[in-house]
């Protein structure tokens, strides 16, 4: 069995390639970003002729939340052409697309677990064209699953985890806010499901509704200043550690308040095991 990955630089990309050895029945074929780009159509389709893979995870995505305030196109580009650049593809040649979205399609209004019929609402530019690269797709090819997922670290690319430790290697105080709400997302758990997905026998003999949209992150949740102090707590670091509120770190993206993920679909389908995010975090 044939998996091509896109965007194998980035985070999520080195987590599966961090995993892959442990899967000698899947032939991964991982690509980066100088060998497939997804914005180019012709560029995909020659690279899935050459390979003929089953299942494509698209790990590739522009993931610089406050920096897409100020470049919607690009990051519509390759959030919403990108994926439908696949989706067209996959079509052509019956392949399984996996696709990974986020919990910041959702505005935070809420105050219990985001479902995936709950009406998403983005409070961002980052947040408005992940969604509609998940329309993008469910308008192109009905073989998809599409995995929303939160606060994504990992000891690879960068990440909130990486920056807190830089951080605290530079200064003695850190301020981080304490009113947004989520449950982070350890990179190589999220790498597991989606192996566990194409594994699985719902997969290979899919029910109409097998397909569609499904949570994921870790269970539990938090607010990013009880991250950070898990973060020095688990790498026995020191530091003057102070919960702000967000009126008091203002960034150029609205994020949602509250954006934790439900995930009884993932869990009832797939026979998914969620660890809780500090787990994980302690394992790293
Ligand atoms: N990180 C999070 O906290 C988080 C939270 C929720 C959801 N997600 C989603 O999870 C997925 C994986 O995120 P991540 O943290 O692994 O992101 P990441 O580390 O930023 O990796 C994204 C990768 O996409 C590549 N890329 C960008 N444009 C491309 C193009 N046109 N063609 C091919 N590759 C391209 C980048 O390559 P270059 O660096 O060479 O441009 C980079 O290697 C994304 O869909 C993201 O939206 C992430």
């Amino acid at each position: 069995m044939v998996v091509l990955v896109t965007g194998s630089g980035g985070q999520l990309g080195q987590a599966l390639q961090f995993i892959a050895p442990n899967y000698p029945d899947i032939h991964f074929v991982f690509c980066d970003s100088t060998i497939l780009d997804i914005t180019n159509l012709n560029n995909i389709k020659q690279l899935f002729q050459q390979f003929k893979p089953s299942f494509c995870i698209n790990a590739a995505a522009y993931t610089a939340v406050d920096k897409a305030e100020s470049e919607p196109e690009r990051a519509h580009l390759i959030n919403v052409v990108g994926p439908k650049n696949l989706a067209e593809v996959c079509k052509e040649f019956d392949i399984i697309l996996l696709h990974i979205s986020t919990d910041f399609v959702f505005d935070g209004t809420k105050d219990s677990p985001y479902t995936e019929d709950d009406f998403p609402n983005p409070t961002c530019v980052y947040g408005q064209t992940k969604l509609d690269g998940e329309k993008a797709i469910q308008e192109t090819w009905q073989k998809h699953f599409i995995i929303r997922t939160s606060w994504v670290y990992s000891q690879f690319g960068n990440n909130f985890m990486k920056t807190m430790l830089r951080l605290a290697s530079e200064r003695d105080k850190l301020s981080v806010v304490n009113d947004q709400i989520g449950t982070p997302t350890y990179a190589v758990d999220l790498a597991e499901v989606l192996i566990r997905i194409i594994q699985s026998p719902f997969t290979h003999h899919p029910s109409p509704n097998t397909f569609g949209i499904y949570n994921f992150s870790n269970e539990g949740q938090s607010s990013w200043y009880d991250f950070a102090k898990k973060i020095f707590e688990y790498n026995n670091i020191k530091i003057n550690l102070e919960p702000i509120p967000s009126i008091s770190f203002p960034t150029q993206a609205k994020r949602p308040t509250y954006s934790v993920l439900d995930k009884r679909n993932i869990k009832k389908v797939f026979g998914v095991e969620v660890k809780y995010w500090e787990e994980s975090l302690k394992k790293i």
